[in-house]
């Protein structure tokens, strides 16, 4: 255990998701005592992984729900850093306002609220996303979005395009976590990651990693969907879950690091990703012929701000594949 974490009892907020449960794992894997939150405690399926990492080190799960307002309070007594990573997640939504961005919204408030009333808490990590920074009606290739940029949700809104309701709740949550922290004094800060690969803990496949292999896979549905997500996003910006998650811990840590920090391993788009993986991973059928979709990429990501604050990437594009291919075989979801 080490040394100067011995004693420091963090929150994690959402243990039951894919990027929770890395970060919960990786926190006791440095020594932290962990308090995670999950909406049902009772759901096996939901909290297994939660349960096997116990065996870890010191991990309580509590049940909280986003909508809740008081039922964080228990969890985050006594922590020092609180991180907030669950979100609504329904592409599928046929009312995004209700399903996702009234309930982020409320989410980043209740967890904020309970912040302010625990007096041990020094430092707030939210869990934002690229799809917060980046859409935008800007035109060109090879602009460079920075911690400057918001997505524009008033396109969003008015043009609707297909799961424009993540990136609107994703967006308008974090603006309001920055518009209560500053009212409340809490020194919040923001991580924003890319589309996130790898190897997950918990017992169902994140979708997150069936949208970054839908060329493995041969899923037409999620092939368009990563065609959709370059043509709304201007990228396809990949990281590997690992790495987001020590972004997390890094920026919690470290006192100098305040603001938002965007976290993406690669830029890339929907043809050039293909030629990649065909070519690495040639027992796959992966479709090359693109036609006339933009092989160049509308923007990238920048990470810099966060490179400058010492972090650095565990996994490039080959390592971030080659993990998650081997993930997906394991449990059955890729065959050649
Ligand atoms: N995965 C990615 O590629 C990616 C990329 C960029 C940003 N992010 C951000 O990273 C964070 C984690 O994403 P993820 O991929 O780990 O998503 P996920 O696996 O779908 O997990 C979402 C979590 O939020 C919880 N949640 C949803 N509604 C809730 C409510 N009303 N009350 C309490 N908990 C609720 C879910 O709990 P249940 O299990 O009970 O449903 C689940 O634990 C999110 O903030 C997401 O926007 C993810």
């Amino acid at each position: 255990m080490a040394a100067q974490v011995a004693d420091k009892k963090v929150c994690v907020i959402g243990g039951s998701g894919f990027v929770a449960a890395t970060l919960v794992k990786l926190l006791l894997e440095k020594g932290y005592s962990v308090n995670t939150t999950v909406r049902d405690p009772d759901n096996q399926k939901k909290v297994s992984h939660l349960t096997e990492l116990q065996k870890l080190g010191d991990l309580q799960i509590f049940r909280a729900d986003l909508t809740d307002e008081l039922s964080f309070d228990a969890p985050i007594e006594g922590c020092e850093f609180v991180f907030h990573v669950a979100t609504p997640v329904n592409f599928a939504s046929e009312d995004p306002e209700n399903d996702m961005i009234k309930p982020a919204i409320e989410g980043v408030l209740n967890v904020l609220q309970a912040c302010a009333r625990v007096n041990s808490v020094k430092r707030v990590v939210l869990t934002s996303s690229a799809a917060a920074v980046s859409i935008n009606t800007l035109e060109g290739t090879g602009l460079v979005m920075t911690e400057d940029n918001w997505t524009d949700v008033e396109f969003l809104s008015n043009a609707k395009p297909p799961t424009w309701g993540y990136p609107a709740s994703k967006m308008l949550a974090e603006r309001k976590a920055w518009e209560f922290a500053e009212e409340h004094n809490i020194d919040l800060i923001t991580v924003i990651p890319s589309l996130m690969a790898g190897r997950s803990i918990t017992s169902d496949v994140p979708s997150s990693i069936g949208l970054a292999t839908g060329l493995l896979s041969g899923n037409d549905f999620l092939q368009n969907a990563l065609k959709g997500m370059q043509m709304l996003s201007g990228s396809i910006s990949i990281s590997h879950v690992e790495d987001v998650c020590r972004a997390h811990i890094l920026v919690a840590e470290k006192e100098s690091a305040s603001g938002r920090y965007i976290c993406c391993a690669v830029n890339t788009s929907a043809p050039e990703l293909a030629k990649f993986l065909s070519k690495r991973y040639p027992q796959y059928k992966v479709p090359t012929d693109f036609g006339d979709f933009p092989s160049k990429t509308k923007l990238v990501l920048s990470s810099e701000k966060l490179t400058k604050e010492g972090f650095s990437f565990k996994y490039g594009i080959e390592q971030i594949y080659d993990e998650t291919v081997e993930y997906l075989e394991e449990v059955g979801m890729l065959k050649n």
